[in-house]
């Protein structure tokens, strides 16, 4: 999609939200879902921008071994890399796609990068800290900038990001651990609608509650922790149901649960040190979960948060 198209959509949904025609619609959007599309592995946002639904988790990963994975990630065909200020490798984040760009194995454009600021400090002085966060992550450009956690100065740091969108800074804005009474909330006081939600979501807590209530209203979800967590993910990769029908389809536990996620309409961003996890968490496009599969690993829900957030 080119630039001019891009623009002229952002201003068309600027446009809808200020005169109050897409709030006054907010929450009765019926099968708005956002449409993946699995033979190319991407989603058309909001936006107007194409992002990709599986991509590299960052959290927990620094120095060396952040670089490391990251450009691993991307050598494998992983074009969509999830960091936060909070997580403090922004700069290595950055270091990995200047250099995969250096070496050849992607243009900037081919790469789609997420981050957020967090409450307290960042939200309250929220021009400086998106501005650093553009700085340590030195790409020119943010692809999506989310708030991490609701705060009390949510809606004015949204604002600020809104501002970074209209100069052209950041693409595409978003939330993180925001849900049905905070989005209801929320939306009617911003003008760029979100483009994407991202919270925790695994077959142990599956959120079926909130997701359609998210998509319906045109907005793409994100799964955090999708194989359970750093420090969790033995139950949930050595879960019988999963490894059944892993055991099926020739593929991994984890293979299986991110598919499941893809098709429930759910972006997925493992996080990885290790190049064949990331290798393999990016092959889920050569295989198809059947409708009993996918009903027998929602009935795994228990509701099983694996962090407070
Ligand atoms: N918005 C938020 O508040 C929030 C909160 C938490 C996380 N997140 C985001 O979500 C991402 C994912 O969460 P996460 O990384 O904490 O947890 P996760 O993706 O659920 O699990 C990561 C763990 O799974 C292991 N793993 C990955 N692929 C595997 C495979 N194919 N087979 C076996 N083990 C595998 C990893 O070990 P190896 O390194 O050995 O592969 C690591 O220990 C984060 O990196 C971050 O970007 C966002």
């Amino acid at each position: 999609m080119n630039g001019l198209f891009r623009l002229t959509l952002v201003l068309i949904l600027t446009a809808l939200t200020a005169t109050g025609a897409y709030a006054e619609e907010s929450g009765v959007k019926p099968d708005a879902r956002p449409e993946f599309d699995l033979e190319h592995g991407t989603v058309l946002l909001n936006s107007g921008y194409t992002m990709p639904i599986n991509g590299l988790g960052t959290y927990s990963l620094h120095g060396d071994e952040c670089v490391n994975s990251v450009k691993a990630a991307l050598e494998c065909g992983v074009r969509l890399i999830d960091t936060a200020s909070a997580y403090g490798n922004e700069q290595e984040v950055g270091q990995a796609i200047r250099e995969a760009i250096a070496e050849g194995t992607v243009q900037r454009e081919d790469v789609f990068v997420i981050t957020k600021i967090y409450p307290g400090s960042e939200m309250a002085n929220p021009e400086e800290s998106i501005q650093a966060c553009l700085d340590r992550l030195d790409l020119g450009y943010v692809d999506m900038m989310l708030l991490h956690h609701p705060d009390p100065n949510d809606v004015s740091a949204y604002h600020a990001m809104e501002q970074f969108v209209r100069d052209g800074k950041i693409h595409s804005l978003g939330l993180s651990n925001w849900y049905v009474e905070e989005l209801t909330e929320f939306l009617s006081q911003v003008e760029i609608m979100p483009a994407l939600v991202q919270n925790e979501i695994h077959p142990y807590y599956q959120e079926n509650d909130v997701i359609p209530f998210i998509q319906n209203h045109d907005i793409v979800v994100q799964g955090w922790y999708p194989l359970g967590g750093r420090g969790h993910t033995t139950e949930l990769l050595g879960d019988a149901t999963i490894n059944e029908i892993a055991q099926a389809h020739g593929v991994s536990a984890a293979q299986v649960i991110l598919r499941w996620n893809l098709q429930k309409g759910v972006v997925v961003i493992p996080g990885s040190s290790n190049p064949d996890h990331i290798r393999e968490n990016a092959q889920l496009y050569h295989f198809s979960l059947t409708d009993d599969e996918m009903a027998r690993i929602n009935a795994l829900d228990r509701g099983e948060k694996h962090d407070w957030y």
